[in-house]
């Protein structure tokens, strides 16, 4: 669950068939994967997954998608998004997968088109987001843990005029809710006078949460209708804002794929410093 430092990236798996275990061992060194007396490979290399790259000059704040991550309103996760259409087990010269889940799932973006019906139809999905807004210095900020976003919460942050893109890390993170299957009610986001004052006092332009809905559960349409409304902010939703990224100014990039016509797209979001 939480991510080590270090992690191995060789897996030893001691096959020990008709051999003898101090011959299978002795014949195992870390640098060269090596086939033991009896013709078994006794090391197999496994895929290093990072969440930080560079030593701290990147840092990944996208989810993996995993069956068992939360899905909005949903108390069974995300559930199987993943099949092997075409398999090499089956004969097939390739493997081949397919994949099927909401736009809403994991880290996402919305687009206008989410909230707003009119905006649907004159077509600003997430092909229209303006890359610019998508990529570029980000603050992340921690809240207070007692509240969720309000006007007050936002006017105590003093986020500075001229900051555009601002990522907010809460109790979310703390109560690793993208951990949980079952999703939860309780979650912290933006009230609906929360999200207004945002809009009226800052140029903030990219808005960053680290759960599923940018906006508390009881105002999620009023606070998304705040953000939306004049197409000028873009909701990056369920950011892994670990506790070991230091709050601070970033560089942000968040790219979702171009999806015309969908109000929301998966996007891979990192951070360099
Ligand atoms: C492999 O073939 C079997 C039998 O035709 C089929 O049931 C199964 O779904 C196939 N699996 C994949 C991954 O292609
Ligand atoms: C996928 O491809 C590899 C070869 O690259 C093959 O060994 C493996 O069996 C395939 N997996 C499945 C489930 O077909
Ligand atoms: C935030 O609001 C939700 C309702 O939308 C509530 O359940 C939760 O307790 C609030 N969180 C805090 C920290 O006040």
């Amino acid at each position: 669950m939480m991510m080590n430092k270090t992690k191995p990236h060789v897996l030893h798996l001691l096959l020990v068939l008709s051999c003898t275990w101090v011959l299978t061992v002795s014949a195992t060194s870390d640098a060269y994967p090596s086939v033991s007396d009896c013709g078994v490979v006794d090391e197999v290399v496994v895929p290093e997954r990072r969440e930080v790259y560079g030593e701290g000059k990147i840092f990944d704040i996208s989810h993996r998608y995993r069956e068992d991550m939360p899905s909005f309103q949903s108390d069974d996760g995300l559930g199987q998004f993943l099949w092997l259409r075409m398999s090499m087990k089956n004969g097939s010269l390739a493997n081949v997968s397919e994949l099927k889940f909401s736009t809403h799932s994991g880290t996402h973006v919305d687009s206008p088109a989410h909230m707003f019906d009119h905006y649907y139809d004159a077509g600003f999905d997430v092909d229209s987001l303006d890359l610019e807004v998508l990529n570029g210095p980000a603050l992340l900020v921690d809240v207070p843990r007692d509240k969720n976003i309000t006007a007050e919460v936002m006017k105590s942050l003093n986020i500075p005029k001229g900051i555009r893109r601002v990522l907010f890390r809460t109790l979310n993170t703390d109560r690793q809710l993208m951990w949980k299957k079952k999703f939860a009610t309780d979650y912290v986001g933006f009230t609906k006078d929360g999200a207004e004052w945002l809009v009226e006092n800052t140029d903030i332009k990219l808005v960053g949460i680290d759960y599923l809905n940018v906006a508390a559960y009881f105002d999620t349409i009023p606070a998304h209708h705040a953000f939306l409304e004049a197409r000028e902010i873009i909701i990056v939703e369920a950011v892994k804002l670990d506790h070991y990224i230091q709050a601070g100014i970033y560089s942000l990039h968040c790219l979702p794929l171009r999806l015309p016509t969908s109000d929301g797209s998966p996007a891979r979001c990192i951070l360099i410093k």
